[in-house]
């Protein structure tokens, strides 16, 4: 298990446990984690589970594929350097602690 901050606009914050191998959009939606949409699924086609990865594990990630970059520029909330979609992201046992920001809004 791996364990997964998020912290939201209003800087509430919420802890979850999952396993690595998944999306970290996956492992959000299942721990019902408000905040993140997911309209597509993971299919990469919404811009709804967009989230901000703080930089220590931002640098473990591969660089976003250029789709997720393309991609990016519909999410509703401004997009920042640490900008991904989590339905991108994978879970690995690296990850564990990493601190997630969620935009105010998907919509
Ligand atoms: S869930 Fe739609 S782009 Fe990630």
């Amino acid at each position: 298990m791996i364990s997964i901050r998020f912290i939201h606009a209003d800087q509430t914050v919420q802890d979850i446990q999952t396993t690595p191998g998944q999306s970290l959009m996956k492992a959000a939606v299942d721990a019902n984690l408000k905040g993140i949409e997911a309209d597509c699924g993971g299919s990469l086609t919404c811009a709804t589970c967009h989230v901000m990865i703080d930089a220590p594990w931002a640098a473990l990630l591969p660089p976003p594929v250029p789709d997720e970059t393309d991609m990016l520029d519909f999410a509703s909330s401004p997009v920042l350097p640490t900008s991904r979609l989590s339905c991108q992201v994978r879970l690995t046992p690296e990850l564990d602690g990493m601190v997630v920001r969620l935009p105010p809004t998907q919509h």
